[in-house]
């Protein structure tokens, strides 16, 4: 028997889906403007000059006003004291016109500020990154809370194009506070049997045989191979790589997966780029809208993504 995929795999579009997503929450922002007078507003912290954090950055500030959200950018030095930060934060908390904060992280090399006390900073009600250890807490307890956006993309677009995950075997590689440990849970939260894996795993290509879903959030370009998947499995590969063309000064995107051979064997696949990537800045969007509902005592709405 062939170990190869008998149908055309199923290419998971993140570009749609989280087309969907921006569409779906510009509408809901005009009720809440129709029915209750206010814009739900973003408020995002840069520290230091990183290229790839300036355009990540800008990026939610152009989506976020785009479905009519506020947006606001506050760019501080690399060199900036951790209390210039958290006063910065300490703002944003008091300020009413403000739902979600996030500080874009990775902080600068040189920065001498702890991320994990300038996110326990942020007031949970704002923290649309789901970082703070209240909403990472309720996470893990199977309570509803902020949770944070990459993982949450990834599970839409599994939702989306699977809709019940119950009883899958899904192995999470990576255990990051921003996508591993989230999505495990995340997966755990619907049924599936998790396994983590990690960089002292032991014999990983075995761990990726037995899984019928794989995230991939390594950051290692190309490391999983195809001839380590199972037949007909589904790959959600969070990896965004850099790689510069040998034969010209240009680069491409790839995952942490090996695109080209996974397609041959797997049911389904998120692409790079065009899958988890765009997924991040609409998550971020449906948190804030999701904070700003939830600040003024409203139900808010949910996106229902079988739609
Ligand atoms: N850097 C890369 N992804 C993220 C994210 O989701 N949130 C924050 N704050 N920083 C990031």
């Amino acid at each position: 028997m062939s170990a190869e995929n008998d149908a055309t795999p199923i290419i998971i579009n993140g570009k749609k889906s989280s087309q969907k997503i921006r569409d779906w929450v510009k509408i809901e922002i005009i009720k809440l403007r129709e029915s209750y007078n206010f814009i739900p507003g973003l408020a995002v912290i840069l520290v230091g000059e990183d290229p790839a954090s300036k355009i990540y950055v800008n990026n939610k500030e152009k989506q976020s006003l785009e479905v009519g959200m506020n947006s606001w950018k506050y760019r501080l030095p690399a060199e900036s004291s951790e209390k210039k930060i958290i006063d910065q934060i300490h703002k944003l908390n008091s300020d009413d016109l403000v739902d979600g904060i996030l500080v874009q992280l990775p902080l600068p090399e040189k920065s001498s500020a702890s991320e994990r006390l300038i996110i326990s900073e942020i007031n949970p009600d704002k923290d649309v990154d789901g970082l703070h250890i209240i909403n990472a807490g309720k996470l893990v307890s199977g309570e509803n809370g902020l949770f944070p956006a990459t993982p949450s993309g990834c599970l839409h677009l599994l939702r989306e194009y699977f809709s019940d995950l119950s009883g899958k075997k899904a192995l999470v590689i990576g255990r990051s506070n921003l996508v591993g440990k989230p999505i495990a849970n995340m997966l755990l939260n619907q049924n599936c049997t998790v396994t983590m894996a990690h960089s002292k795993t032991k014999n990983l290509i075995n761990e990726c045989r037995q899984a019928d879903i794989i995230v991939a959030a390594i950051g290692i370009p190309e490391f999983i191979k195809s001839d380590w998947l199972k037949k007909e499995s589904i790959i959600i590969d969070v990896g965004i790589n850099r790689i510069e063309n040998s034969n010209s000064s240009k680069s491409h995107l790839v995952g942490d997966v090996d695109y080209q051979g996974a397609i041959k064997i797997c049911k389904a696949i998120t692409p790079v780029p065009g899958g988890v990537g765009p997924m991040t800045i609409a998550s971020l969007l449906l948190n804030t809208l999701k904070a700003a509902c939830v600040r003024r005592n409203l139900e808010p709405p949910i996106f229902d993504f079988t739609s």
